[in-house]
């Protein structure tokens, strides 16, 4: 197999708190490669957001490391990191985005950060309106969207920058089912035009079934199990995928649309 894109080696990292450490992510192994959906599924305080901000440096890892392409992401300098943060894209839960700014100025907002002239800008916000299927909303405001459409912005800000990775914080979690879906498809449209890596953190079992190739159980800040989507669904080994397949299994008895359980 080829060289991980993304190794994370033997990372740990404490918080401390009115004199008190948490062990909050304890020896993190993961390997991911170029190309992948991979999915980091755990319950809610797992430790998914902070591994998620030791990748994009937001927080720095107590020990450990984390490789990027060829790059130790802790050994880089200040001017170093400036690039590294540009090529890697986020995005969020409550979309994030800048209520004062329209579509477009939200947009444009990370390639003026990097510096582009303001032609570079306008071309590249045209196209990845485009890439993400919300070119008619250019002039509005985020308060005058759908929660799809700012979820289709925070993306297309996310990948202005023409990022390597795009990290998604539990991204189509305040969206309904179905606004859900064409969110994944979207994402997967992204991963399979422009080859982009995408780490995909979630509570959702579905969105992983859905989306990811490869997972990742985090329990307690500890990887529990990681390998294939396929495999884990066939044969869980981690006590919270079993968890969450047997309450998924469950939920799937119910008959909602009549609102009762059909068994
Ligand atoms: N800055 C911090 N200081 C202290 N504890 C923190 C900090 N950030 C997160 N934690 C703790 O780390 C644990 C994991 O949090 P988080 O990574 O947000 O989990 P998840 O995203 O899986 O819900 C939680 O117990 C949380 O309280
Ligand atoms: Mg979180």
């Amino acid at each position: 197999m080829a060289a991980p894109f993304i190794e994370i080696k033997n990372v740990s990292k404490k918080f401390k708190n009115h004199n008190q450490e948490f062990d909050v992510l304890k020896d993190i192994n993961l390997e991911i490669q170029k190309g992948d959906i991979f999915g980091i599924i755990g319950f809610s305080g797992a430790g998914k957001s902070t591994l998620i901000r030791c990748i994009n440096r937001l927080e720095t890892v107590s020990s450990g490391t984390i490789h990027i392409g060829n790059h130790e992401i802790d050994k880089l300098s200040k001017k170093e990191m400036n690039l590294y943060r540009q090529k890697i894209g986020m995005i969020f839960q409550h979309f994030n985005l800048f209520d004062s700014r329209t579509v477009y100025g939200n947009v444009a907002f990370p390639l003026e950060v990097s510096g582009k002239s303001k032609q570079e800008i306008k071309k590249r916000v045209i196209e990845i309106l485009e890439l993400v299927s919300i070119s008619d909303k250019k002039d509005f405001y985020p308060g005058q969207l759908s929660g799809g459409q700012k979820q289709r912005v925070g993306i297309a800000r996310a990948l202005a920058n023409n990022p390597d990775i795009l990290l998604s914080d539990e991204a189509t979690s305040a969206l309904d089912p179905v606004t859900s879906l064409s969110v994944l498809d979207l994402l997967k449209d992204i991963n399979k035009k422009l080859g982009l890596t995408i780490i995909l953190i979630t509570h959702s079992l579905d969105v992983i079934k859905y989306t990811c190739n490869n997972m990742a159980v985090l329990e307690n800040g500890l990887i529990a199990e990681n390998g294939s989507v396929r495999k884990i669904f066939a044969n869980p080994s981690s006590e919270t995928a079993k968890v969450f397949i047997k309450n998924n299994s469950d939920l799937a008895k119910f008959d909602y649309l009549g609102g009762g359980a059909v068994i």
